[in-house]
């Protein structure tokens, strides 16, 4: 299995995401342009969703129309940043099931503990995506897809905002079988375990707790 990444390089990702990367912009701008990049990233991320069709009556014909079938979608954050992609996504799949996981970085080990599990009871046959903005190291993201993997979801997919080189080799060298889909993969990680350039701490931009 070849492991896959999609970039999302769409002209208005790259600005929308050039704004979040400068220091000076706010926590409210911060906060909106993630909703609307996680769109696009739900754009791309539903790509291959299954499709059926239905009979629909247009004023002029009756068609058989492409319709979404299938179970519904699942999105599950990764506390806290994770939370800033859901409103995008819910946006584009309004009635997605919505689980969170709580996960910290212990700042020594850089290693994720897991301190919060909540997610849909029934898993099986649904797409489930999950939501981490940061793919650093790859700890937090690789915790939790083990931890979901245990329910035995229909398919999976992590969507992040910015990924490095070191965080995708370790991600995929845990989970070749799960695509990543971000919008840049930037330079590199650096020591205290940031992606550089990057934007800094997702979760403190965007509830600007620093
Ligand atoms: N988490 C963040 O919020 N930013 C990084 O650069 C890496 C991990």
């Amino acid at each position: 299995m070849t492991p896959s990444v999609v970039v999302v390089d769409h002209p208005l990702v790259k600005h929308k995401l050039t704004l979040m990367r400068a220091k000076e912009t706010s926590t409210a701008s911060f906060r909106a342009l993630l909703t609307e990049i996680s769109m696009l990233l739900a754009y791309e991320a539903s790509r291959d969703m299954k499709l059926g069709t239905k009979t629909v009556e247009t004023p002029l014909a009756t068609i058989e129309a492409p319709t979404l079938e299938g179970k519904k979608v699942v999105l599950i954050a990764i506390l806290r940043a994770g939370l800033g992609i859901l409103d995008g996504m819910l946006e584009l799949m309004p009635s997605a099931r919505v689980g969170h996981v709580g996960l910290y970085r212990d700042p020594k080990t850089l290693l994720a503990v897991e301190y919060y599990y909540k997610v849909p009871s029934d898993l099986s046959d649904r797409d489930v995506l999950v939501c981490d903005p940061m793919l650093a190291t790859g700890n937090s993201a690789i915790a939790a897809i083990e931890r979901i993997k245990q329910s035995r979801p229909g398919s999976l997919k992590f969507i992040c905002l910015l990924a490095c080189p070191e965080g995708i080799k370790n991600f995929h060298e845990a989970h070749p079988d799960v695509p990543i889909v971000t919008a840049a993969i930037d330079e590199r990680l650096n020591e205290h375990g940031y992606i550089v350039p990057g934007l800094g701490d997702a979760g403190d931009r965007l509830f600007g707790t620093k």
